[in-house]
């Protein structure tokens, strides 16, 4: 019984591989291969040439390793009750789910980082960061420069507030393109994230009395801009440097007077990432504008 189950599993890992080539590996097709590389965790591309005795290989070599699977399995098997159907259906279904992840791993890259970028250029792919616990999702890999996975959102143009003068008075919701479990598992599996924000303002107030803040992955009201690489409260990247255009304040917006400045820099706190809101005030006098810009979350490396 034991045996037949690991056969069929067999059939079922070769067959899976099997129809991937027939259905990606078409010529011309920008869609990608990977196999498990010999440290059973890295990603490695598969080279295709466009003549189908080659495709079948890599296919075989997959389905041979798994007789040690069925090795270990059998062993167990033995100690136990064979007619323990229960207990064999559980076994049956631990395999089949350990079968499935491993396929997934053969299929997607957990990040761009595991692509291998020398022999693809920038664009869309599917990336599997975690595939116990969410679904593989798109995003766009940037290999130009450092690999950089990045997920993109529904306000990724500057954007003028509309006007309103108390705290907080203008909210701007941000959605992204994929769950928020698959952007969390993502930056669990990358080494660092990073989220560009800027508050171009005249005569507006940013942190100075509570006038603006972003909304952190949880929906947190945090109270530090772009840059602060200390996270204090009320700071911008000018005010850590002190490099404000008022020297006494710690945000160039919080001069609160014309002519226009801005306060701008990257949210690099994987634990609070990404940004879902912002909201912000004090645009509603006369003379009083604010505009901002949210990047998309960019993240790099990986975490193990
Ligand atoms: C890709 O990375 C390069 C180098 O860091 C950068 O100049 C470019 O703007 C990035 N492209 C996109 C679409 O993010």
């Amino acid at each position: 019984m034991i045996r037949f189950i690991s056969v069929v599993l067999i059939i079922f890992a070769y067959g899976r591989s099997q129809v991937t080539e027939n259905e990606e590996n078409c010529p011309g097709s920008t869609v990608n291969n990977y196999i498990l590389g010999p440290d059973g965790y890295t990603m490695q591309p598969t080279v295709y040439t466009g003549e189908s005795p080659k495709q079948g290989k890599p296919g075989k070599r997959g389905a041979q390793g798994e007789p040690g699977l069925k090795g270990n399995k059998g062993t167990k098997g033995e100690s136990g009750q064979a007619d323990d159907t229960a207990e064999e259906l559980q076994m049956l279904k631990d395999e089949v789910a350990e079968m499935k992840a491993k396929l997934g791993i053969y299929l997607t890259p957990p990040s761009c980082d595991y692509i291998n970028r020398n022999e693809k250029t920038s664009g869309t792919y599917v990336i599997s960061p975690d595939l116990r616990t969410v679904q593989p999702f798109s995003v766009y890999c940037n290999f130009t420069g450092e690999t950089e996975t990045i997920i993109e959102h529904d306000s990724m143009n500057e954007i003028q507030l509309t006007s309103c003068e108390p705290k907080k008075c203008y909210k701007r919701h941000i959605r992204y393109n994929v769950a928020m479990e698959q952007i969390v598992a993502l930056i669990q599996r990358s080494s660092e994230c990073r989220q560009f924000i800027k508050y171009r303002c005249i005569a507006s107030l940013l942190l100075e009395g509570g006038y603006a803040t972003w909304l952190s992955r949880d929906g947190t009201h945090m109270r530090y801009w772009g840059g602060a690489t200390s996270q204090r409260n009320d700071y911008c990247a000018c005010g850590e440097t002190g490099t404000c255009v008022d020297s006494t304040k710690r945000c160039n917006c919080d001069k609160n007077s014309s002519p226009e400045t801005s306060d701008e820099g990257f949210l690099t706190d994987k634990d609070t990432l990404p940004v879902t809101g912002l909201q912000f005030g004090d645009a509603g006098d006369p003379g009083e504008y604010g505009w901002h810009t949210l990047g998309p979350l960019v993240c790099t490396g990986r975490s193990v």
